[in-house]
């Protein structure tokens, strides 16, 4: 049974698109496989941010993680800088990536461009983002389509590393959901939703109050034609509510469509709001729970990196001998 490993950065608010592109899965993959996440709070750092606010941010998407299902008795849930064999295979793997393939990457391009400075770190984010996987031998990777292209890099280092140095790398796998791998913000859905590139109103946090939420769903922008049909070209903001709904039920867009047919935007709207509600409402009252008791998170990282420590080291170990450093003694 394959190994899973997934990620999320700790800094900026959770929205209901990792929910559905990512956070969700990883809560059902726990029933078959064993499982690694990591708040990767190393790749946070990679554009300025607030130590106070890393520090919460932190724990408190602990929390939020624990609230959506995951589970730390049954999965490993850890903070990244925790374990720092992460950032020593990101070195080895610093010199398989090459300056051209990481130049490549459209993350990279977005968010450094316009940028006045942009840090070394930021564009190395995906070999980073290969170690995190790498280190573990993990073969399934649960994530949205936005990283697609990160985990393609991933596995041509991983396939290069191995050509140069012998087997040592489990070449992974992406998962990516058939539905919710791309939730679009709901002012402008023609953009991914995102807390640092979408619109504030346009994004569903997680933690949003459900007057809030309902507020944000109703005035999600549509269009003038008056049918809930899926047409993303001509009709990304309908169509973009309906693949939110079909994610949040598990139904189909096509049996969505028959639902809604003749029906006003007002009341297709309000059934989505009612779903995102119902979808959210269990997993903020969790999270209250939780957070009632930070010590208890703070518990759960700690004995997480420990466990992720005892697969990590002898990977390390395998790696460092590949490469041909002596022994450490
Ligand atoms: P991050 O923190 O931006 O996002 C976490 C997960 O949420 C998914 N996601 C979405 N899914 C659907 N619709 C959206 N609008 C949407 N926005 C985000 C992302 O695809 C992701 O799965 N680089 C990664 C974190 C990372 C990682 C890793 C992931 C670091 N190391 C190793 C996998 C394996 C990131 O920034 O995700």
């Amino acid at each position: 049974m394959a190994r899973v490993f997934s990620g999320i950065q700790p800094t900026g608010d959770k929205h209901i698109g990792n929910l559905l592109g990512a956070i969700r899965h990883w809560a059902v993959m726990q029933d078959e496989h064993e499982c690694i996440y990591s708040i990767v709070d190393l790749h946070s750092i990679t554009v300025p941010v607030d130590p106070a606010a890393l520090r919460a941010s932190t724990l408190s998407l602990a929390t939020l993680l624990v609230a959506a299902g995951v589970d730390p008795d049954r999965s490993i849930l850890f903070a990244q800088s925790h374990v720092p064999e992460h950032t020593e295979l990101a070195w080895y793997l610093n010199c398989t990536a090459t300056y051209g393939e990481l130049k490549r990457m459209t993350q990279f391009k977005d968010k450094s461009g316009g940028q006045e400075s942009v840090s070394v770190g930021l564009f190395d984010y995906p070999v980073l983002q290969a170690a995190d996987v790498l280190l573990y031998r993990a073969g399934l990777v649960p994530v949205g389509e936005d990283q697609r292209q990160h985990l393609e890099l991933m596995r041509d280092i991983a396939i290069r590393f191995n050509g140069r140095y012998g087997d040592t790398f489990v070449v992974p796998e992406a998962q990516i959901p058939p539905v919710g791998a791309r939730i679009v913000d709901l002012q402008e859905p023609t953009r991914k939703m995102s807390t640092t590139g979408g619109t504030e109103q346009g994004t569903l946090l997680l933690l949003d109050d459900p007057k809030r939420l309902r507020k944000k769903v109703m005035s999600a922008v549509t269009d003038s034609d008056g049918e809930v049909r899926s047409d993303p070209e001509a009709k990304p903001g309908v169509s973009g509510l309906l693949s939110l709904l079909s994610a949040v039920e598990g139904t189909p867009v096509a049996d969505l469509e028959a639902r809604f047919a003749g029906s006003g935007y007002g009341d297709f709207k309000g059934a989505v709001a009612d779903a995102v509600v119902e979808l959210l409402e269990p997993i903020q009252a969790r999270h209250a729970e939780i957070a009632a008791d930070p010590g208890e998170v703070e518990r759960i990282l700690a004995a997480g990196a420990e466990r992720a420590r005892a697969i990590a080291v002898p990977v390390i170990e395998d790696v460092r001998a590949a490469i041909g450093f002596a022994p450490r003694g």
